[in-house]
């Protein structure tokens, strides 16, 4: 079974971008925290991140009959119907995940396009919100097998 990790724009440049807001760990940090998550579960990991919309709409995609997907679209998830259409094409289980809590930060920040497609959501842990993604997925699966 393998689990999809997908960042949106900007998040290349974790580590050095709003460090105050994102904090210090880089993308590649993120990366080998998912990464040592999945090995947990037994599940394999497929890592991406793109800075273009219609890039995420084709990962997206590509996710079609994975066991899930942990979706942080950065400033896309305020703005994509294409990427809120995407989920709902393919029928896939994301968790949403944002490092920061877009709740306590401006007002165009408080409306997902994903929120209502999502199967939850996850927000203002920093890094450590990708690993609790990976551990709902992970036990809901564990749920559908009982
Ligand atoms: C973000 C929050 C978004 O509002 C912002 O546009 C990002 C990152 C987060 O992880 O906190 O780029 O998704």
């Amino acid at each position: 079974d393998t689990l999809h990790v997908l960042n949106g724009p900007n998040l290349n440049l974790l580590g050095t971008r709003e460090p105050e807001v994102y904090g210090r760990a880089t993308l590649a940090d993120v990366e080998a925290a998912c990464r040592a998550a999945c090995e947990r579960h037994g599940l394999g990991l497929v890592f991406r991140q793109t800075n273009h919309e219609g890039e995420l709409v084709t990962f997206l995609q590509q996710a079609q009959g994975s066991v899930g997907v942990v979706l942080n679209a950065a400033a896309y998830t305020h703005t994509s119907v294409a990427v809120a259409d995407a989920i709902k094409a393919v029928g896939l289980n994301v968790v949403e995940v944002h490092l920061s809590n877009v709740f306590a930060r401006e007002a165009f920040r408080h409306h997902s396009f994903i929120s209502p497609v999502a199967r939850g959501v996850i927000c203002g842990f920093g890094i450590e919100g990708y690993r609790l993604a990976i551990d709902a997925l992970a036990s809901s699966l564990a749920d559908r097998r009982v």
